[in-house]
This record gives C-alpha cells, structure tokens and sequence, in this order.
C-alpha cells in the first residue's frame, strides 16, 4: 500500500492566494503523476491559512484535483468548526463522534488502520489532544490490534530543535507516549507544523514530519526565538507499506524533474 503524506497547504484568500495555491497545485499534479499511483493522500494540518470560510471554498476545489481518496486533519492555522462545514459533505474530514467541533476519526483499508487526530486548539499556536480524544484513541487501538496502523496529527510531540517551532510542541505529549507504550507500535506516526521533514523516534515508533507543500523553515538549530522561512523545495512524502514496515521516501515537488539516463 502506498500512502502519499502532504501537509501546510496554507491555502488563503485575497491578494496572496496565488501562490500557496499554485505550490499546492504543482504537489497534487507530481502525487497524481506517481506509477503506481497511492491508495490515499493524508494532509497534516494548516490545509488553509487563517481558518476563514472562503480559504476553504478555495482548499474543497484544490482538494478535487487529487485523484486518490484524501483525509485531511486540522493544523494551528485551520479552524475545525469552520473545516468540517465546509469539507465534510466531500469526505475529506468528519467530525469526531465524541466531541462536536473537532475533527478526530478513523479510516480502514484492508490493511491499515488510520487514525486521523486532532491536536489544534482555536487561537493557539501549541497543540493539544485532551484528554477526551486521548481516550478515543486508546479505545480504537484496541480494535483490531493485528492491523497495521498509523497516527496522523498536527503538531509535534518532541522537540525538533529549532527553537521558534518548539514553542508550537504537542503539550499532551507525556499522556500520549504513555498510551502508546500500551499498545503494539505504529507503522509510523505523521505530523507536519514544522515546514520541513524530520525523522524522530516517539514512544517506540517512528514519526516523520512532511515538508510543506508552500514554504520551508530555516533550520536554525542554535536557539533562535525567531523562526524564518527559507526557500527551500517543497514537497511530499511517499510512505511504501509492506505489513507493520514501511519505507519513506521524500520527494521535492520545487527543483523536480523527470528521469535523466539509465544506470
Ligand atoms: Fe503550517
């Protein structure tokens, strides 16, 4: 099974709409051109720029254009409310049975199991579960324990180093590595938040961040409170899963191109 994992679209409105949206466009294009072509895209979060309706009319066309099935979860940018009014009659999200307003659920395939978290909390930076979700979670990992699964969510659960996007980490991050030490590990946890990939081990697992399909963040690694962008390629992940492995491939969109001779 093949699962393409994009994220931070930062779809907007207005006079700055052109180019996130062409960014985006230029990532759901290479995902669409892939043989074979993946079973589904994830999108980790930030899907629009200020959670404004209209930045969503915009995000359900882009959406469109991919030709495999999409989940899309909230970022710190995004607003669930406003997400789930706009995209929920197209499947791309679905409101969490559990807690009117969020936008947490689970999607089967035949052998995966996907869970779709939500860790944005309206007018924060920094993300959170709660504790209602948390307990969701546990509960559907129960289910089914033999099959693969994978946990996609927004904000990351351990520091990345780069000081201005660790003020954004995961704040319930100790209760979710301690009910994931509960349970067999993920095939792989997919986060994004960072506009950059990263690879980290968290609570036995690996979890890997994807670039954004708009723009990078400098890595500044040396304690800068700051953050700054840097023009660096876009692009998406390819995760190729064979059971409970898999195998993550980066793919730049920016600077790609088509194959140049044999070897
Ligand atoms: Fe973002």
């Amino acid at each position: 099974m093949l699962l393409a994992h994009l994220s931070d679209t930062h779809i907007t409105a207005g006079i700055l709409a052109g180019t996130p949206a062409e960014r985006c466009y230029q990532a759901f294009k290479r995902v669409n051109a892939l043989d074979p072509k993946p079973d589904c895209a994830v999108i980790t979060g930030d899907l629009v720029d200020r959670g404004e309706h209209t930045e969503y009319e915009s995000a359900l066309q882009l959406l469109r254009m991919l030709d495999i099935p999409v989940h899309v979860i909230p970022g710190n940018h995004d607003h669930a409310p406003r997400m789930l009014e706009v995209l929920s009659d197209s499947g791309f999200v679905r409101e969490a049975a559990a807690e009117a307003g969020r936008c947490y659920y689970r999607v089967d395939y035949p052998r995966l199991r996907l869970f779709c978290c939500d860790s944005s909390v309206p007018g924060h930076h920094s993300g959170e579960l709660g504790s209602t979700q948390l307990a969701w979670l546990d509960s559907e990992l129960r289910r089914d324990p033999d099959t693969p699964a994978i946990l996609a969510m927004h904000h990351h659960p351990v520091p990345s180093g780069i000081a201005a996007m660790d003020r954004g980490v995961l704040s319930d991050a100790p209760a979710l590595e301690g009910l994931l030490l509960n349970h067999p590990p993920l095939t792989r946890i997919l986060i994004g938040h960072l506009h950059r990939p990263m690879a980290a081990m968290f609570a036995g697992s690996l979890l890997v961040s994807a670039p954004s399909t708009y723009r990078q963040v400098f890595l500044d690694l040396g304690g800068g409170q700051k953050g700054a962008f840097v023009d660096e390629p876009t692009g998406v992940l390819l995760h190729s899963l064979a059971g409970a492995t898999a195998v993550t491939h980066v793919l730049p969109v920016q600077h790609s191109g088509p194959p140049i001779g044999d070897f």
